[in-house]
């Protein structure tokens, strides 16, 4: 017997990629249901070589539907997940309603996939921020190894991190520049087209952005509390793809080639690093791909125990729907459901 799972956000960048995932990796589901707002009931999205008409997240029962991956924005999480949870269905979600509260495992599954089992209190499992998944994959290795002390995190963040409607700005703004109209801004605070923002999700006292604040904490919980890390997160005109300018101090010797070793045995890793033109990845190639990819590693002579490495990874597959789908896996490989929900 499959299982049954709701995709609530069906109709937003992160949502059509679960549906596209869940049939990529042949899921075992015996039914999949697309979830939305109002605002898109009967639209159809496509699972796989199905069509899926969109229902409303309102009025959907979910007392026999046994995964929830949840993709509709922080507001719509925390009104939803812990009544879906309530009912017995375990809800994945990707927003940052929960990612903190001690209560609810965050879980990258190359990096913590035993904390899992922490989901019952409220039935409730949080997927990290698109530009820390990515990051801890390629951490987590290296940590084990040598023991980080410091990271140092400069993001490139695509416009789908903002969702579809950020996409379209990007679109219509490069349109307009093209053809001399007007280059309206909504989503972004400054026009993103031929432009880079180092702005991303909402100011701190402290002068940092709630993205970057949210690369530490996530860090913390999910790889190891006495990580140091401070990061500057920052939009680029890239439609998906978010690439990271990482450097780490570590407190025993890794050298630049025992480093590449370890990240080539790593699970979610590949190491495309050519000392030559090309020979590194870019956003615009990681696109489609589920792999965290590291270029450019090489020694940081400035301090003891240094390196400094590039890493991209697609920020809807890897930090969002693909991560999401794995954390599911996880629960059924691990026979960690509550079948007997459905048998009642
Ligand atoms: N994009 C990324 O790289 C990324 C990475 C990690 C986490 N996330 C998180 O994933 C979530 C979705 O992101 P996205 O990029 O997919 O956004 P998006 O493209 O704007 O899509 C939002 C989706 O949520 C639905 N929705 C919004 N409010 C709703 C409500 N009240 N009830 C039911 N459905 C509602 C929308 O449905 P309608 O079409 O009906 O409006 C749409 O399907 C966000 O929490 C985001 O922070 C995104």
């Amino acid at each position: 017997m499959g299982y049954k799972v709701a995709v609530v956000g069906a109709t937003g960048n992160v949502g059509r990629e679960m549906l596209d995932i869940l049939a990529e990796r042949a899921f075992p589901a015996d039914e999949v249901v697309a979830l939305a707002s109002r605002r898109s009931q009967g639209q159809e999205v496509s699972f796989g070589d199905k069509i899926l008409k969109v229902k409303v997240l309102d009025t959907y029962d979910f007392s026999d539907t046994d995964i929830c991956l949840m993709s509709a924005g922080g507001d719509a999480s925390k009104e939803w997940s812990p009544r879906i949870g309530q009912q017995g269905c375990v809800v994945i979600d990707n927003s940052s309603a929960f990612r903190y509260d001690a209560d609810v495992p965050l879980i990258v599954p190359e990096v913590n996939a035993d904390a899992v089992v922490g989901f019952t209190k409220r039935n409730i499992i949080a997927n990290p921020n698109c530009s820390t998944a990515q990051l801890v994959v390629a951490l987590k290795p290296l940590h084990e190894a040598a023991t980080i002390k410091r990271v140092v995190v400069s993001t490139y963040q695509s416009v789908s991190g903002a969702g579809k409607d950020a996409m379209d700005e990007l679109f219509s703004q490069t349109r307009a520049v093209f053809t001399a109209g007007e280059v309206v801004t909504k989503k972004f605070t400054k026009r993103i087209a031929f432009n880079v923002i180092p702005h991303i999700d909402v100011f701190m006292e402290d002068g940092y952005t709630k993205e970057e604040w949210k690369m530490v904490a996530e860090t913390k919980k999910m790889l190891d509390p006495k990580i140091k890390l401070t990061a500057t997160a920052v939009r680029v005109p890239v439609f998906i793809g978010h690439a990271e300018a990482v450097n780490v101090e570590f407190e025993r010797p890794l050298s630049p080639e025992q480093a590449t070793e370890i990240l080539r045995a790593a699970p979610g890793v590949l190491v495309i690093d050519k000392r030559e033109n090309g020979g590194y990845m870019t956003p615009h190639e990681a696109a489609g791909e589920d792999a965290t990819y590291i270029s450019r590693m090489r020694e940081d002579a400035t301090v003891e125990n240094g390196l400094n490495f590039w890493c991209v990874s697609d920020n809807l597959r890897k930090g969002a729907a693909l991560n999401a789908v794995q954390i599911a896996e996880v629960l059924v490989n691990r026979k960690l459901l509550n079948k007997a929900k459905r048998a009642a």
